[in-house]
């Protein structure tokens, strides 16, 4: 922590911890006197966050042991920061990869979650960007975008999504190689108090590490986020329906199974995020639906309850 060419001016950790020496982390690890696992998860609170997580996300469970593991390696870590046995902020940068829709940008908010409550970095919020927020289109434009997302993100996670495309090797003088230069200086001097998790498809991501080792070798935790089944999707539904006070009626949820089992082989299929879709359509077809009945008190029931012919209109039955 000792070359300060490499901070970002105004944002250095030393700005808002005032107690901090210039070249100090954020966080000087301190004693918070616990001495066993339990003391620490009742001091944090990190549980409640990952029973939240097994709660709501359906399936994921590859995911969910590997933000078990990190917790786990957290809350030692504390108890070693405790006992004076570490003194140095462990790496956390991670790349999340899979296609679209599976729930990348969901976890990486639970997982700032997770970093705030261990009192990782200061403030637990997350700031989700793609190139075109940190590269500019002009000379001298890259830098400063770059240093002001930096900045905002400072405390928390910066989540870059399709994070490949700042590496552009067929253009020869891309900007995006200034801001991967910054981003790499950063998330090895600032690491105590900025978290970067980069996203995006799994094989893109692994040409990427392949031409930037030095983003390859910051990243300490690969996260791989697998395609939903139709019957994991089945059940993003029920709770996307049950959030929105909706629900299938008779037959309905056969027609949505169906109509999964059509739309996960076609083109553009983006699992959770197409269910999202999906269900929005037929709140639609429903709405349209009792829109037509006027004088028709409409009950409860009437209001809740997606029918099987507002999925059934879809026309992606049409070409059956
Ligand atoms: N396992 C899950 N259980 C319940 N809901 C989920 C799950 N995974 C994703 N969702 C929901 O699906 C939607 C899309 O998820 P999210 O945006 O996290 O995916 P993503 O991988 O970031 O997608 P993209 O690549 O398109 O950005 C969100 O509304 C999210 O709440
Ligand atoms: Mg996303």
């Amino acid at each position: 922590m000792n070359a300060p060419s490499y901070s970002i001016p105004g944002v250095m950790p030393a700005a808002t911890v005032p107690a901090a020496a210039p070249d100090e982390p954020a966080h000087t690890p301190v004693d918070s006197g616990a001495r066993s696992v339990a003391q620490v998860l009742a001091q944090s609170q990190v549980e409640d966050v990952l029973a939240e997580l097994e709660r709501d996300l359906v399936g994921l469970a590859p995911v969910k042991a590997r933000i078990r593991d990190i917790a786990a390696l957290l809350v030692i870590d504390k108890l070693r920061i405790n006992l004076g046995l570490t003194s140095q902020a462990p790496s956390l940068h991670m790349s999340f990869t899979g296609n679209p829709g599976t729930g990348k940008t969901t976890v990486a908010m639970r997982m700032a979650q997770i970093l705030h409550r261990l009192a990782y970095v200061r403030k637990g919020h997350m700031v989700a960007v793609t190139r075109d927020d940190l590269v500019g289109q002009y000379i001298g434009h890259t830098a400063p975008k770059t240093k002001e997302v930096l900045k905002k993100a400072m405390g928390g996670v910066l989540f870059i999504d399709e994070a490949y495309y700042l590496y552009r090797p067929e253009n020869e003088r891309d900007y995006g190689q200034e801001a991967i230069e910054i981003l790499l200086q950063v998330m090895e001097n600032q690491r105590d108090d900025l978290v970067v998790i980069l996203a995006g498809y799994k094989d893109r991501m692994d040409t990427f590490f392949q031409s930037n080792p030095g983003m390859s070798s910051r990243i300490a935790h690969h996260l791989d986020f697998p395609d939903y089944s139709v019957g994991e999707l089945m059940q993003i539904s029920g709770k996307m329906l049950e959030t929105q006070n909706y629900r299938f009626g008779p037959g309905a949820a056969e027609a949505f199974d169906r109509y999964l089992q059509l739309r996960t082989v076609q083109p553009h299929f983006a699992n959770a995020r197409s269910v999202r879709n999906a269900l929005d359509r037929a709140r639609l077809r429903q709405a349209s639906r009792l829109f037509a009945e006027r004088d028709r008190e409409l009950t409860r029931d009437d209001l809740t309850t997606i029918e099987a012919q507002d999925i059934l209109a879809s026309r992606l039955f049409k070409t059956e």
